[in-house]
């Protein structure tokens, strides 16, 4: 009775078809529709490859997302032993502001990181503008602000200032170099965030700094299938480490998408959330702080590929209750970026004749998953001949992206929830 199908290499996902084996052991039907659109693709050659993003707009997403996942990888390397996250959008927004206070040269530079050199796309600030206005939108539970802190010291030049604030809307900020300014600018994040976002800033900023790009982020998405079952306790295992007990949600015959990865040791979940957001969970096979397969397989194009080939199944579904706060100085990690001569030389020349350094890089992000959701799990039987069930019961890293766009709103590895667990 039993048939295991596994789908083989046919443009344009080869890498991600042979990586993946479908979970189809126990869904005749679903392996037969996934062979058809694999069979009707065929033939495409490499072209639809390169034609995975066609408009500005995911161009730009997928740039933005393959910026956030090197950076991400510069961040997991750095902690090995810790929980991080990362809004690449909402960093892709700030050193965006900054590269418009840039020469010629170090403007190509920082482009290079941002993965923007290959777009050419003249209108890039307006195609970046209008996407994140459309990743704010109030339906999707996500928002983030940038800002560059600038110190007045350093004679800025007004026509920045002034073309930061038209483009994006947020006026660069004056640090008078005193106790003061780590309260307007806690202040000011927080206003904005609508009150979700506090303390930037954790300590003063020192007097001599100059230039701060700052990005905060808030999310709270609402899942398209709420669960049932909240606030329950249960064991998340460590490595190494007795169990933390930790909030869980739980649903039955939940909808979602999954698929096995074999050579990633993984299961890959994705959930979906309202307004074309979902969140995928890859959760290793084993209790395990080492992450590296995974984070090195992280691309644009690798995340396209899953969503376009995880299958529709429907399962027991638990996910631990997550109320996360984190913040940290990304500084360090430019140069790993391949901007070390860009710290040295910033050429900021449209910022200030002074040649301004760089003092810190601040994240912060705050996000929450809460059980609502506006859809009811359907109580009728799905069809499966086998009850399945994911747990998120162990380390895991995740993904909150956009669909429609394919931006990368966040990504985090939780090696244990209560890490970043905010109050
Ligand atoms: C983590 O896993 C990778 C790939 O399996 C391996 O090469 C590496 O040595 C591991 N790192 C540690 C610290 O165990």
């Amino acid at each position: 009775m039993l048939h295991c199908f596994q789908i083989f290499g046919a443009s344009p996902y080869v890498s991600m078809m042979k990586r993946i084996t479908l979970l189809l052991c126990f869904w005749g039907l679903l392996s037969i529709s996934s062979a058809q659109e694999t069979d009707a693709e065929e033939g495409g050659g490499e072209e639809e490859v390169v034609n995975l993003f066609t408009t500005p707009r995911t161009k730009l997403a997928a740039a933005m997302s393959d910026f956030g996942y090197n950076l991400f990888r510069q961040l997991a390397a750095r902690d090995t032993k810790a929980s991080v996250l990362l809004s690449p959008v909402s960093m892709s927004a700030a050193f965006t502001q900054l590269s418009m206070g840039a020469s010629e040269r170090a403007e190509k530079q920082l482009h290079r990181v941002l993965r923007y050199h290959n777009l050419h796309d003249i209108q890039l600030h307006d195609t970046l503008r209008d996407l994140l206005t459309s990743l704010r939108a109030s339906t999707k539970g996500f928002s983030s602000v940038e800002r560059i802190l600038l110190a007045r010291k350093l004679r800025l030049k007004l026509e920045y200032l002034n073309a930061v604030e038209k483009q994006y809307g947020e006026r660069p900020q004056m640090l008078m170099g005193g106790p003061r300014d780590q309260k307007s600018v806690n202040d000011w994040f927080k206003q904005q965030t609508g009150g979700k976002v506090d303390r930037v800033l954790a300590t003063p900023l020192p007097r001599s700094s100059e230039v701060v790009p700052a990005g905060v982020a808030y999310f709270k998405g609402k899942w398209k299938t709420r669960f049932s079952q909240v606030g329950k306790m249960d064991e998340f295992r460590l490595d190494g480490e007795a169990p933390a007990r930790i909030a869980v949600m739980q649903q039955s015959n939940y909808p979602v998408k999954m698929g096995i990865d074999s050579d990633l040791g993984c299961t890959i979940v994705q959930v979906p959330m309202e307004d074309g957001v979902s969140m995928y969970f890859f959760l290793p096979d084993e209790v395990t702080q080492n992450f590296t397969l995974i984070e090195e397989a992280l691309t644009a194009e690798f995340v396209q590929d899953l969503a376009n080939t995880l299958h529709s199944v429907h399962l027991q579904l638990t996910l631990p209750v997550l109320k996360l706060s984190y913040s940290t100085d990304l500084l360090g990690l430019l140069s790993g970026l391949g901007l070390s001569e860009w710290l040295e030389n910033t050429d900021l020349i449209k910022i200030s004749a002074q040649t301004p350094k760089l003092s810190t890089v601040r994240h912060k992000i705050v996000m929450e998953t809460a059980p609502e959701g506006s859809q009811y799990a359907s109580t009728t039987p799905s069809g499966q001949s086998l009850s399945l069930s994911y747990r998120v019961d162990r380390p895991f890293l995740f993904l909150v992206r956009d669909e429609p766009s394919g931006t990368l709103l966040l990504i985090g590895k939780i090696l244990n929830p209560r890490d970043l667990a905010s109050v």
